[in-house]
């Protein structure tokens, strides 16, 4: 996630706005960058960490009480210095840094570069930029005014801060989406996306409501609409701590990651689901849709929760596209004497971007002339790079080592990607993927349904937190879930638990039944459910405990089981998405219970990039 710290007062703003940069990494980020304002603006800016930028700007003139900064976390234009914030506009006299996605940014840069602009970066950022600019200049109007103007225009969620060397007495900023906080000083102001940067100079802030702009002077705040109606801003104390404020208030990056899930979906499906025309489109792999379309196999590779992720989109793809499909271990990929056929497509799945097996397992099938598409969730990262063609997940930073917002975006990526193949290949009939469009589209809302439903896990999980051992079952669509299930409880709370076929159980595992075990079934309703009711009746018959995912109404399976997770219906193919969320809030509650560091389990990294 972009982070934003800005100040004006009698300080030197830059030492306020490193200070802030640095309190802002935990949102995870790739470049940073500095404005200041003295007579003249300078501008430094620096793929890498904000120490990078330190170096770089050592011995540099830094003199100035006006200064904007930001960490970018790359959405358009990968991770470089030239797409780092701030952006100069064309004359130079304006700085701006930028929180957010300008949707409509595309025919905005057309509508400039056919009047002549040329631009320095990838990024929608330097876009918004040179269009106030050419506001200003052909309305021959305030900044102020040309922002009002320019942001009437803008379809998509945006913090702004500008610097205008005209005006050094001036930081304008505005709001919609993103978060932005004000600090108010004596004789100064501090901005920034969260309160981290601004606690330790002041506890008395304003949250910028959206649509909203901010005129600040160092001894003057005023707020206006996009109506140029002045607004009233509300000073409110902050009361919360340092580390509370990082997690947004969540007791761990784990459970704001779970609860982002809504966000994080709506995010994945923006821009590329239209439910209006019915019509998908993802731009990464567009150019590689009739090798898709043709593949005569599709071979999908990744570790740990990402691989969980490809045996989902095993039985999506297979089921919708009629392309057989097999779900490889990266780590046993690589070592094998793999057969990959040149007409093969390889889904390479990764949160990171950078976990080692499954980077060298990409380098073997494409040394055998196999196409590769990265599904990956930080842009920019080795794997996005490596691939032929790609789909980002923009679950934004995934802080907590356990994988959650990322993993239910890459489900639905890899659905869109199966609908956009199958629509192709007319193994779909329109009613059916109309049919599926919707769903998707209602996944944000249900899984926001699932949430408001997290003290009932809580509870459930405090009863099952002293188990030794655990089994995960499910089938179909949801066997996948059960095993990430049994991954998300192994990892946080170090209890012994294992996923299988529900069907598996007669082969080996029933022996494990006994009345000191929970057994949790994936039982949404499905094609299987009748199946699953008679697995779940061969456990309650050896005295097993059973806590059973089910769709919201179920009776006959909340009659048997000990405890029930209720999950909005939903299509089987989509369910999954869904039927994932109780279980990481299941694994999360019995962490905490256990007094475990449920962000940073031990023995794990959140990116494994060693062998
Ligand atoms: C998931 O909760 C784990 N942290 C781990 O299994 C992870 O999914 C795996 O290491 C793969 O990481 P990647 O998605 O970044 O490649």
């Amino acid at each position: 996630m972009c982070g934003i710290v800005a100040y004006i007062g009698h300080r030197q703003a830059y030492p306020v706005i490193i200070k802030g940069l640095k309190r802002l990494e935990y949102r995870g980020y790739d470049s940073a960058g500095v404005a200041l304002l003295n007579h003249n603006i300078k501008l430094y800016k620096k793929k890498g960490k904000v120490a990078n930028l330190e170096e770089t700007v050592l011995g540099q003139d830094l003199e100035g009480s006006v200064g904007i900064g930001h960490t970018r976390w790359a959405t358009h234009g990968e991770p470089s210095d030239r797409n780092a914030h701030p952006h100069f506009s064309a004359t130079g006299k304006l700085a701006m840094i930028h929180n957010g996605i300008i949707e409509n940014y595309a025919p905005l840069k057309q509508e400039l570069i056919k009047k002549g602009y040329r631009f320095k970066s990838e990024t929608d950022t330097e876009v918004l930029l040179y269009f106030i600019e050419e506001i200003q200049s052909n309305n021959d109007c305030t900044l102020e005014e040309a922002l009002r103007i320019a942001l009437k225009r803008v379809v998509g969620a945006y913090v702004i801060v500008l610097i205008d060397q005209d005006h050094p007495d001036m930081l304008l900023a505005a709001r919609k989406g993103s978060p932005l906080v004000i600090g108010i000083g004596k004789g100064e102001h501090f901005l920034a996306s969260d309160a981290t940067p601004i606690i330790e100079y002041t506890r008395e802030v304003v949250y910028v409501n959206d649509y909203e702009i901010a005129i600040i002077k160092p001894d003057e705040l005023v707020l206006k609409n996009l109506g140029n109606e002045r607004q009233t801003p509300f000073i409110q104390k902050l009361d919360l701590e340092l580390a509370a404020i990082e997690k947004n208030g969540y007791a761990h990056f784990m459970l704001k990651e779970i609860f982002e899930q809504p966000h994080t979906i709506y995010d994945c499906l923006r821009g590329r689901l239209d439910i209006g025309q019915g019509v998908i489109t993802m731009s990464g792999i567009q150019n590689n849709l009739e090798q898709m379309k043709n593949a005569s196999r599709i071979l999908i590779i990744a570790c740990g929760t990402s691989w969980h992720a490809g045996l989902v989109a095993e039985y999506v793809i297979e089921d919708l596209c009629r392309i057989p499909v097999e779900v490889e271990y990266a780590s046993e990929f690589r070592y094998r004497n793999p057969i990959v056929h040149k007409g093969d497509m390889i889904i390479a799945i990764s949160q990171s971007g950078e976990t080692a097996d499954t980077l060298v397992a990409i380098e073997r099938a494409k040394e055998q002339g196999a196409v590769i598409l990265g599904v990956v969730n930080v842009v920019g990262s080795s794997i996005s790079r490596v691939s032929h063609a790609g789909a980002y997940t923009h679950a934004g930073p995934e802080i907590g080592v356990a994988s959650t917002k990322a993993f239910t975006a890459q489900l639905t990526v890899l659905t869109m990607v199966a609908l956009l193949i199958a629509k192709e290949r007319k193994t779909i009939s329109n009613d059916r993927y109309i049919q599926l469009l919707n769903e998707l589209n209602e996944v944000p809302e249900k899984i926001k349904r699932v949430l408001d439903n997290a003290a009932h896990i809580k509870e459930v999980a405090l009863k099952y937190k002293d188990a030794l051992n655990a089994l995960f079952l499910g089938r179909g669509y949801n066997f996948p879930i059960a095993l990430e299930g049994a991954l998300k409880l192994k990892e946080i709370s170090y209890i012994h638990a294992e996923g299988y076929p529900a069907a598996e159980m007669k082969h080996g595992p029933i022996a494990l039944v006994d009345e000191s075990l929970p057994v949790v079934f994936v039982a949404t309703k499905d094609s299987f459910y009748e199946k699953i009711v008679s697995n779940i009746q061969e456990i309650k018959a050896r005295k097993g405990k059973v806590i059973a995912v089910v769709t919201e109404g179920d009776q006959v399976i909340s009659e048997m089981a000990d405890d029930v997770l209720p999950v909005p219906e939903a299509d089987e193919l989509i369910a999954p998405v869904i039927s994932t969320v109780p279980l990481q809030l299941l694994a999360y509650y019995m962490g905490v219970a256990k007094g475990y560091d449920v962000d940073k389990p031990r023995n794990l990294a959140k990116s494994v990039t060693v062998e």
